[in-house]
């Protein structure tokens, strides 16, 4: 047992960035229970997770370790651009941004919606790859809301409002919205490009949108007609290269990070 123990946790470490495992730990992760662990292993799936308290801190380590890598990436930016009184996660999953985000005070008092929508497989991967890009695809739902709901509440996050994106529409959130953002979901599981028209009836004119971006990502004419800057983001697998996050706005952007021309040279 306790040699099992050891053995996962040398895994996770070997897995993990040095630096991942001195982030703070601002999202807590429940017990792992067998049903916790299955549904989070659909989104996690690069960590070899059990229904263990070792498997329980190493996903505790890495959440609070992207979500410090994203917050330090985007402070630059928060700190030049008004406090955001509407924000719109896509695809939260189990809400470790959102959590990290709240405790670090970035928006007190502030609207926060989630969209997500429950699943039970991980099909995104060749969607992503399809050419023109279906949309909405409901094959890349693998989320599980009551467990969002349940993570949310074991952190003490209280205002909140989630939104079921298999009932509804992106379209019919009531938006607008100051700031939308997602990890690991819009422009990294799937397309951008066919995204934009769903999100543009969010946006108003300083809307900023925030979203991994896929190693694959490259710009397309449409993007010219909004600001757009480019942020590097730690990763925090080991020898992984540094992850791009994408702001766009209708508006003017800060001068933060590069330009669509510097990081996309022709
Ligand atoms: C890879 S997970 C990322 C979760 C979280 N953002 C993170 O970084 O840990 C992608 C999430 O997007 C959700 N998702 C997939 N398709 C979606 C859609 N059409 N609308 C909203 N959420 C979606 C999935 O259910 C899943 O929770």
């Amino acid at each position: 047992m306790f040699l099992k123990a050891s053995l996962n946790r040398l895994r996770g470490r070997s897995i993990l960035d040095a630096k991942a495992s001195s982030a703070e730990q601002l999202f807590l992760a429940p017990p792992f229970t067998e049903e916790v662990v299955e549904a989070i292993r659909l989104i996690s799936t690069r960590l070899p997770l059990k229904a263990d308290e070792a498997s329980r801190g190493l996903w505790q380590r890495e959440s609070n370790a992207a979500a410090e890598a994203e917050y330090e990436a985007l402070l630059p930016l928060f700190e030049k651009v008004d406090k955001p009184k509407r924000v719109l996660e896509i695809g939260p999953g189990f809400g470790r941004s959102v959590v990290f985000f709240t405790k670090k005070g970035l928006w007190p008092g502030s609207e926060i919606n989630l969209y997500d929508a429950n699943g039970t497989s991980t099909k995104y991967k060749q969607k992503f790859y399809e050419h023109p890009p279906r949309w909405p695809d409901t094959s890349s739902f693998c989320g599980n809301l009551p467990l969002l709901r349940a993570m949310l509440d074991y952190n003490g996050v209280e205002e909140y409002e989630i939104f079921d994106a298999e009932q509804l529409p992106l379209a019919a959130l009531p938006g607008p919205y100051d700031l939308i953002y997602g990890f690991y979901s819009i422009g990294f599981h799937w397309s951008l490009e066919f995204y934009l028209d769903d999100l543009e009836p969010l946006f108003h004119e300083r809307t900023l949108l925030v979203c991994t971006l896929n190693k694959n990502f490259r710009s397309f004419p449409r993007l010219e007609q909004f600001s757009t800057r480019f942020l590097e983001c730690r990763e925090v697998k080991k020898n992984a290269h540094p992850l791009r996050l994408l702001l766009l706005s209708k508006g003017p952007l800060p001068e933060v990070g590069r330009s669509l021309a510097e990081a996309f040279p022709r």
